[in-house]
């Protein structure tokens, strides 16, 4: 059995995309990868986002990813956000 969980982006009411970093789980150090496993890979872009000195944010591209857990810890040096567009599924 599945369990589906799926988020929507959140957008900020100010602030232009530009100004602020973003960690996206896909990018090669991370290694997500749609299908796979990103539980490893969203705790490190997490890790990396929090640690950032300025606004980031990590971001999860569009795709269908498998998640075992996620605990996202601060506190972060800046403001960070976690943006997910694809779908987080639960193991079965
Ligand atoms: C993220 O940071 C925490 C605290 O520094 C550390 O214990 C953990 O191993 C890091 N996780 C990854 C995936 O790098």
């Amino acid at each position: 059995m599945f369990v589906l969980l799926l988020l929507t982006s959140t957008t900020k009411a100010h602030g232009s995309e530009h100004d602020s970093s973003v960690f996206d789980v896909t990018r090669a150090e991370y290694g997500a990868k749609p299908g796979s496993d990103i539980t490893f890979a969203l705790a490190k872009a997490w890790n990396d986002s929090c640690a950032s000195l300025s606004a980031s944010k990590v971001v999860v591209p569009s795709g269908t990813y498998k998640l075992r857990g996620a605990s996202f810890r601060g506190p972060c040096k800046a403001p960070s956000e976690l943006q997910v567009h694809g779908t987080l599924q639960a193991p079965e």
